[in-house]
């Protein structure tokens, strides 16, 4: 299938585009009254459950704005049903994880379901997406990423400190390898599942290996980002080869699917995340857009890296400080734009709305 528009793509492989393409991590959600009216008497995960509710979530974002890609709606916790983790979303708290693994029995005696039968219903979701949007703009598939999907099963819920993760890594790095060699392939199968049943990028969300030193992301962390980068890199053209039934005759003609890194709270580690070798990292906003790309170097791409709190701004204040990173990424081909972090609950719909707009007609060309 051809896209309509591939400006996301291309910014993805450092190609020029005719505009800076833009998408919002989280851009469905409770900030949106469609998502709400759906959400109104059912739970989180009986609805991403539904393929053809998550689907529909999908797409609202990306029929009230004009974004340049659509992220399937699922959430990062749910592949970790698969490995026997008790999951549930509380009104108010966020998620719960309800038997946390906090020693090496309990690492041993994970199950390890194949994330293409217990992702079904995210796949499915995918599938009706790409079929929806017939080729209008690229969809993206994400997951979690080894290190936050093992904080979430450790502390069983969001942290402060990170104190079971920690202690789990210093005091018993056999069972942290062990736990992070599992989740390592949970998270690759989810990827590469994702990938054949149509996305046309995929997304590894880190977001709180900010909480790490720099020498522990590299010991107990990044060798895992990379194997997955790899992987997925490795394992998704080998597939869709054996789709084509392609041989060297009839090679794929089709570029890899990119793959993005984000994590927030790396500011001190960005030369370090070149080497999670990903198409594009991405940035939040506690450093400068420019900065950071100096730092990673030319061949990545970046995006990012507005503060979600800044779409609570009034008009003129958004827009100076969208200007001040579409300058720093001064046209250069690579940069696409998005929050530092995800939009946050209450954001006035009107300022997305035109936040979008604006990156386009400031970008034109
Ligand atoms: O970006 C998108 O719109 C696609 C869908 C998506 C969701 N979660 C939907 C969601 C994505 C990509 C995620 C990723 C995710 N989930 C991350 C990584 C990114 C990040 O924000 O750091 C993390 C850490 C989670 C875990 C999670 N899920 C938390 C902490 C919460 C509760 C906080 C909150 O914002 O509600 C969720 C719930 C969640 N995930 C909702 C949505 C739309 C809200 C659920 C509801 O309606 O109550």
């Amino acid at each position: 299938m051809i896209l309509q528009n591939d400006r996301f793509l291309r910014a993805c492989r450092r190609q020029p585009t005719d505009r800076t393409p833009i998408w919002l991590m989280r851009q469905a959600g409770r900030y949106l009254p469609e998502y709400r009216a759906i959400r109104e008497g059912r739970g989180f995960l009986e609805m991403i459950k539904s393929p053809e509710l998550a689907a529909e979530l999908t797409l609202q974002p990306a029929r009230l704005f004009d974004l340049d890609a659509a992220i399937i709606v699922s959430d990062i916790l749910p592949l970790l049903e698969g490995m026997g983790f008790h999951l549930t979303y509380e009104k108010g708290d966020g998620p719960a994880i309800h038997n946390p693994v906090r020693s090496p029995a309990a690492v041993a005696a994970l199950r390890d379901d194949p994330a293409a039968e217990t992702m079904r219903y995210t796949l499915d979701a995918i599938r009706l997406v790409k079929r929806e949007l017939n080729g209008r703009i690229p969809v993206i598939g994400f997951s979690g990423a080894p290190f936050t999907l093992a904080s979430y099963a450790i502390e069983g819920g969001g942290s402060k400190d990170y104190r079971n993760t920690k202690l789990l890594m210093y005091r018993e790095p056999k069972a942290w390898h062990a736990l992070m060699e599992r989740l390592t392939s949970q998270v690759t199968d989810y990827l590469v599942a994702q990938i054949e049943a149509g996305a046309d990028a995929v997304q590894i969300f880190d977001s709180w290996a900010g909480a790490l030193a720099p020498n522990d992301y590299a010991q107990y962390v990044l060798p895992y980002v990379r194997r997955v980068v790899a992987e997925v890199r490795r394992q998704a053209s080998g597939a869709r080869d054996q789709n084509l039934q392609s041989s060297s005759l009839n090679p794929d003609p089709r570029p890899p699917t990119p793959v993005i890194y984000f994590g927030t709270g790396l500011s001190g580690m960005m030369a370090q995340l070149r080497q999670t070798e990903a198409d594009v990292l991405g940035a939040d906003w506690r450093m400068n857009l420019d900065d950071a790309w100096a730092e990673i170097g030319p061949g990545f791409a970046i995006q990012g890296n507005l503060d979600p709190m800044a779409l609570f701004a009034p008009w003129d204040e958004l827009q100076r400080r969208a200007s001040d990173i579409l300058d720093r990424a001064a046209g250069r081909p690579g940069h696409i734009f998005n929050l530092g972090h995800g939009i946050l609950t209450e954001t006035p719909v009107e300022n997305v709305k035109r936040l979008v707009d604006f990156v386009h007609q400031r970008t034109a060309n």
